[in-house]
This record gives structure tokens, sequence and C-alpha cells, in this order.
């Protein structure tokens, strides 16, 4: 088969729904909701756009289960029926020609900034960057029921909307994250201590989605390889949670890997080296793939179509995700079918300036920016300024 025959073929999930392509938009955070988490015209527009791309999946942005926990400013949050109508145009426009439209569903924990009143974790384990982030309160009892009880809903919600299917965030040092990692997770209940008690959390999430969505609707996770730090969830750890989310029946598991205090999930982590090799995670995929049979994608760092085909054809993943390329080339996966494209250029996001690069996020804004261009109908803007995105930046922090 060639590289684009590869890349084109259905996939079976496990839950007996297939996905038309093995190309899939990964999360990116669009920060565009309207007030009150309602999802906006121009996400809706957004996505009806990349509905076009060929793209097997669209995975949304992460979606709030709770108004007091909000990751960003702008986040969509489904915490009842309120926005139904919204949702369920927005499944509507995206999967109008197959590709599938996915809600990924979070709640930030720690990793909160201070437009929240309280922030809650496991433990009061605080992030260093205290200027943006408060000390958080550690959750009791009945409160990490209430949130496992709200990612069914919110679950739930999506499936009533058309949504295609949901993804746990269980990546990137969110509340998820913050449960599995012994850094951020001191406690001492049935919730801590022994990786059993730590992955409860997840578990007992995944449970309560599948109760209320059923056996046939694609339930899907994201995931760290590891934390990068030390002290906090491990590779080996990772591997072992990978082996009991397959056992409960999970459809997809998406590898990703870092925190706000680690940026490995974009690049900033690795060696020159593992970057020109693509794929940031793909050594560890490969040990995945020794504990699960559960279908696979990876994140990070694919850029070239033929590493992409490979990584399939050595039957190393099912999927391969993609991220920043959807923001500036929305139908990325049609170019590469119809032999447009067979790679994407590295965009040079640095200002020189050292202090200002070192910053890390401007990559993460430039990105922003142009769903929000995108948002509003037009092209993206692949010679949008740096510096006026890391201005924009400074002048609106904690806004
Ligand atoms: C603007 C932006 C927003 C992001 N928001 C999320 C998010 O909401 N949830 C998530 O799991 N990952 C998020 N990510 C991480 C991406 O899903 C992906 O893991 C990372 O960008 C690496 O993939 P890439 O090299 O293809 O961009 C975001 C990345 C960018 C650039």
């Amino acid at each position: 088969m060639t590289d684009i025959e590869i890349l084109q073929q259905p996939f079976t999930l496990p839950c007996g729904v297939t996905i038309p392509s093995r190309i899939i938009k990964s999360a990116m955070s669009e920060n565009d909701a309207d007030k009150g988490g309602r999802p906006s015209d121009r996400l809706i527009r957004l996505y009806e756009r990349w509905g076009k791309s060929g793209a097997g999946i669209l995975i949304s942005g992460n979606v709030m289960v709770d108004s007091k926990a909000l990751g960003e400013p702008h986040n969509v949050v489904i915490e009842d029926e309120t926005y139904l109508p919204e949702l369920t145009e927005w499944a509507t426009k995206a999967q109008q020609e197959g590709t599938q439209l996915w809600m990924q569903i979070n709640h930030p924990g720690r990793q909160a900034p201070r437009i929240n009143k309280e922030i809650v974790s496991p433990s009061d384990v605080q992030l260093p960057m205290k200027a943006m982030f408060a000390k958080p309160r550690p959750l009791e009892e009945d409160e990490i029921w209430d949130i496992i009880e709200g990612f069914g809903n919110t679950a739930a919600i999506a499936k009533k909307a058309g949504w295609g299917g949901v993804q746990i965030h269980g990546a990137h040092g969110y509340l998820v994250s913050q449960f599995l990692s012994s850094l951020t997770n001191l406690r001492t209940d049935q919730w801590g201590g022994s990786l059993e008690n730590r992955a409860r959390f997840v578990l007992e999430i995944y449970r309560n989605i599948r109760k209320k969505v059923g056996a046939d609707y694609p339930v899907g996770i994201k995931i760290n390889s590891a934390d990068f730090q030390r002290g906090a969830f491990t590779e080996e750890e990772s591997l072992q949670v990978i082996k009991m989310l397959s056992e409960e029946g999970m459809d997809l598991i998406e590898i990703s890997g870092g925190t706000y205090e680690r940026g490995a999930m974009m690049g900033t982590m690795q060696k020159e080296s593992t970057k020109q090799r693509e794929a940031y995670f793909a050594d560890f995929i490969v040990k995945a793939r020794q504990v699960t049979r559960t279908p696979l994608l990876l994140t990070g760092g694919f850029r070239t179509r033929s590493v992409m085909a490979d990584a399939i054809r050595n039957d190393e993943l099912d999927f391969v995700g993609m991220a920043r390329p959807f923001a500036i080339y929305p139908r990325i996966p049609k170019d590469f079918f119809e032999d447009k494209m067979d790679k994407i250029a590295p965009v040079n996001l640095k200002t020189g300036v050292k202090f200002v690069d070192k910053m890390g996020f401007i990559d993460l804004k430039w990105h922003t920016e142009q769903l929000h261009i995108m948002g509003k109908g037009q092209d993206p803007k692949l010679k949008l300024s740096v510096w006026k995105i890391a201005w924009k930046t400074i002048t609106t922090m904690n806004g």
C-alpha cells in the first residue's frame, strides 16, 4: 500500500464505530467561547471548516466540567443541557462529510489561573509560577465524586448533542494527571499512595462515562507517557495505567507528555535529534503497544506524510495526531491525500530575544490566534507577527 492509501484507511474501534481515516486533529484549546462558556458561532465556523479536512476525528479543545474551575478564560463549559442547541449545531456542521467530532473533557485542578476564586487539587501542592496560580485546596471525598459525576454528565450531553465520541483529558498536568502523579497527590486515603489508588480517579471517571454513554459509544483518553519531572508520573507507571484502562474497555488511547512546568507536549524538552525524527514520544508508543491492543494515537511533532505512514505500516500505532499543523493548514489530511503536500515546513516562532523566547507560550498563543482568525471566517496568516503576539500576551496576562 502507498503512504496515501495507508493514511486513508478506515479503522473500527472496539465499540464498533468506524473512523474514516488515520489522521486526527488533536485538541487545541480555542479560548473562543462566549460569556458563560457558551459555544460561539466562531467556534462552530472553525469546526465546519475542519470538518471538510478529511480528518478521521476532530478532537475539540478542552471543555470544562465546572464553571468554577476554568483552565483559561473563554473555555467552553458544559455543566448541564443549557447549551444543547449550540452543541448540536457544532456537531452537525463539523460532521457533514463523515469526520467525527469528539469532545475533550477536562478539569484543570491546580493548573487554573487566578481568574478562578478558589482552586482545588488532590493535595495543596502549588505550581512554582505563583503569580499566576494560587495554592490549591485539597479536594474533599464528596467533591471528588461530584467531579467524576461531572465528567459523566458532560459526556452524556455530548452524546445527546450528536457528537461522535468523547476523550478524557488525562495528560499535561491537569486534574487527572495531578491524581496520577505522586508529586501532586500526597493523599493518604483511597485516592492516594499506591498507583492503584492514584489511578482510581481516572478509572472511576471512565466507568461513570461508560455507564452513561453505553458500550457502543467511543470513549478515549489522552495520557502522558511521563510527566518528565523527578518524583512525578513515570513511564513505568504510565504503562501500568494504560493496561488498567485497556482492561476497562477504553476505545482509543492518545499518548502525549509533560505539564505546564515541563512543556514536553510541544517539543520544548526534546533533544534536537528527537525533533528531527519527528514524533516526540515514538519510543514510548512501542512500549505501550507491548502492553495493550487498545487502539493507539500518537501526537506531538509529526510533520511528514511518509513518517506517519511508516509508523502505521510498522504497526507502532493506529492513528497519527497533529495539532499545530491544523491551525495553519486547515485541510492538511486532504492536502496529503490529494498529493498537494507531503510534509509541513517548520514555522520559526522565535523573536531572537532570549527572555521572550524562553517564556515558551508564544508558540501556543500564535497558534491560538490562528484559530481565532479562522473563527472569523478568514484564512490562517503564516506571516502573523510573533512580536504582535508577544505584546498582546504580556499586556493581557491573567485577562
Ligand atoms: C494552541 C494549542 C492549544 C492546545 N490545547 C490543548 C488542549 O486543550 N488539550 C490537549 O490535550 N492538548 C492541547 N494542546 C496540545 C496538542 O494537542 C498537542 O499535544 C501538541 O501541540 C503537540 O502536537 P503538534 O506537534 O502536532 O502540535 C494544545 C496545543 C496548542 C498549540
